[in-house]
Formats: structure tokens, sequence, C-alpha cells
């Protein structure tokens, strides 16, 4: 649970940066100095987000957690929900940002900002809701054993993603 709540202090700290990235996009464009080196930087930690973050959550804490409070309504299907989204908003800045790579102009400034103003409006309250809802619940319901398992299943779900 502390390694959550680190990630999401984490992923707080990457939205203060994507906000100041897109407000160079805003001001600059994409030809101003680093401004395209930002963007590459905020694609990794979205990345990063999605691939340890997300995945902690749906692959360790939500399996074992769905034992208690059932997974297919509440709660957890609306957070799963909400990383659905965050996915389909990660394609949409990816893409954005391939284009401006490949030098392409129209419109994709316009885009890769929607994405990012996006994304920005939907991580706080998402956070806000694991940490309020989720989160208490968790620690109320989830024996020491089962905080073992949690533990145990992220160990393992990182293994099969680097063997
Ligand atoms: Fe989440
Ligand atoms: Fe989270």
């Amino acid at each position: 649970m502390e390694d959550l709540l680190r990630q999401h202090r984490g992923a707080e700290a990457m939205l203060v940066k994507l906000a100041a990235g897109v407000g160079r996009v805003q001001r600059e464009g994409v030809n101003g100095a680093g401004v395209l080196d930002d963007l590459r930087e905020l694609r990794r930690e979205i990345q990063g987000e999605v691939l340890s973050h997300f995945r902690e959550e749906e692959q360790a804490l939500f399996p074992v957690l769905g034992r208690h409070i059932d997974s297919a309504s509440g709660p957890i299907a609306m957070l799963m929900e909400e990383h659905a989204i965050f996915r389909q908003l990660e394609l949409q800045f990816e893409e954005a940002v391939a284009a401006l790579e490949a030098g392409y102009g129209d419109g994709w400034e316009e885009k890769v900002c929607d994405a990012g103003d996006s994304i920005a409006r939907l991580l706080p309250p998402h956070i806000e809701k694991e940490e309020s809802v989720l989160f208490p619940m968790a620690t109320d319901v989830l024996s020491a054993d089962e905080w073992d398992q949690v533990r145990r299943l992220w160990k393992e779900a990182l293994a099969a993603v680097t063997s």
C-alpha cells in the first residue's frame, strides 16, 4: 500500500510537469527549444505510470480485494473504467507526440494539449477516489495473509514481463 501511495505522489509530480509541457506547447509551439524533448519525457512517464502503478492495482490489489467486494460493479469497476479511459488518452497523447516527432504540424499541437489536459482532469479525482474509498476499504477488510498475497501477485506479474 505504501508503494501505491508513493506512486500516487509520483503521478501528481508528473501532472505538474505535464501542465508545464502543455503550457510550453501552447506558448512556444513544438519547435521551441527542448519542447519536443519535454513531450518525449512525459510520454515515458505516462507509460511508466500505466506499466507499474495501474498494473499493480489491477493485477495484485484488485484481484484480492475483489474477493470481499464485488469487482463487477462498485468502486473497483469504476476505477477499472477510469484506467481504460486513461489508456485511451495515453494513446491520443502518444499519437500526437509521434506525429509531431515525424514533423507533422497541422492540428497535432492542439491534440497533444487536449490529451494532456484530459489526463490532468482525469487523474486527480481518480487518485482521490482510491485514497478516500478503495484503499481504506482494503485496509479494513484484507488480512495480513491477503496483503502477502497482494505482494506475491505483484512479484509474479513483474516476473511475467521480465522473463
Ligand atoms: Fe488507479
Ligand atoms: Fe492508483
